[in-house]
């Protein structure tokens, strides 16, 4: 199958999951994850370019906003122990984390995942997505949703998504979901701000043509309440505040001068939203 865009891009974290858990020493190593380790090996694709020494800091941010993600989503999980919520993977591509997560989700969650069609018919022949139910939509329009419970608590996840986005489209679908859902957290990751606009500078996508940077605002607590104010902003965390050793000399860089970390790196967003 030869996917092309936005959708080729779910290469890049499930290659860079797989290389984590299966090359990096076991000391350092952020998570293990032969899911994606076994995904990827199915996988026709030649990763040269993703491959080269000089990508070593999408590893490690690839590794960082997983290792950050599936933590958030325990907190979450944890939260709503023994109540019947679910949680809606948005641009699921081939992700693992309910495989990685499977110990610790209950019989009371129920999991989505979202993608376009040839990505959901490529997914369910790739990934083991038994327990998961698999909806083929775009998360920019409403079609998908219909069926789906809105009254009982749900967890949205956009990993590796937003970002490629327009603003008004991330208005659009976060301003949707509120509207829709009574009790929503939205987990979600933006790039480093001095990205926005500038696919030129974002090496790991530059063989994957018909992709740019969009979405990533410089405050975006401020973005939230300007844009969706019905959409709370809880927190952040930045990349480069988590597993220092990892970071090499940047770590010292990020120390001096830490003002920088929101510039230059990934960011995970955790807002909610009640009706
Ligand atoms: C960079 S990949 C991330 C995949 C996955 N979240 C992960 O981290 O492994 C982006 C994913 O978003 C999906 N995507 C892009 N546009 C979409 C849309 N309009 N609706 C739903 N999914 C979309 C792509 O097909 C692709 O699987």
């Amino acid at each position: 199958m030869k996917l092309n865009g936005v959708p080729a891009t779910l290469v890049i974290p499930l290659y860079y999951r797989a290389v984590e858990s299966r090359d990096i020493a076991e000391d350092v190593r952020i998570f293990d994850d032969i899911h994606s380790e076994q995904a990827m090996s199915k996988i026709d694709y030649d990763a040269t370019h993703l491959s080269d020494k000089k990508m070593w800091t999408t590893q490690v941010a690839i590794a960082v906003r997983t290792a950050l993600l599936d933590q958030e989503t325990v907190n979450w999980l944890k939260i709503n122990s023994g109540k019947e919520c679910q949680i809606i993977n948005l641009g699921a591509g081939l992700c693992t984390r309910h495989l990685r997560l499977e110990d610790q989700i209950g019989k009371n969650v129920n999991w989505i995942d979202l993608d376009l069609d040839e990505v959901i018919e490529l997914r369910k022949k790739i990934v083991n997505v038994e327990r998961c139910q698999q909806i083929s939509g775009s998360v920019l329009d409403d079609i998908w949703m219909e069926g789906v419970e809105m009254n009982i608590p749900t967890l949205f996840i956009a990993e590796g998504l937003f970002m490629y986005f327009p603003h008004e489209a991330v208005r659009k679908i976060l301003g949707g979901f509120a509207d829709k859902f009574k009790n929503a957290t939205y987990l979600f990751e933006i790039l480093g701000w001095s990205f926005e606009g500038e696919t030129q500078n974002v090496e790991a996508l530059d063989d994957f043509e018909g992709t740019s940077i969009d979405f990533s605002p410089v405050n975006i607590s401020t973005w939230l309440s300007e844009n969706v104010s019905r959409v709370k902003y809880i927190k952040h965390e930045n990349i480069q505040s988590h597993y220092h050793k990892r970071w090499r000399h940047y770590r010292f860089l990020m120390k001096v001068l830490p003002s920088l970390k929101d510039k230059f790196s990934n960011r995970i967003v955790l807002a909610g939203s009640s009706l």
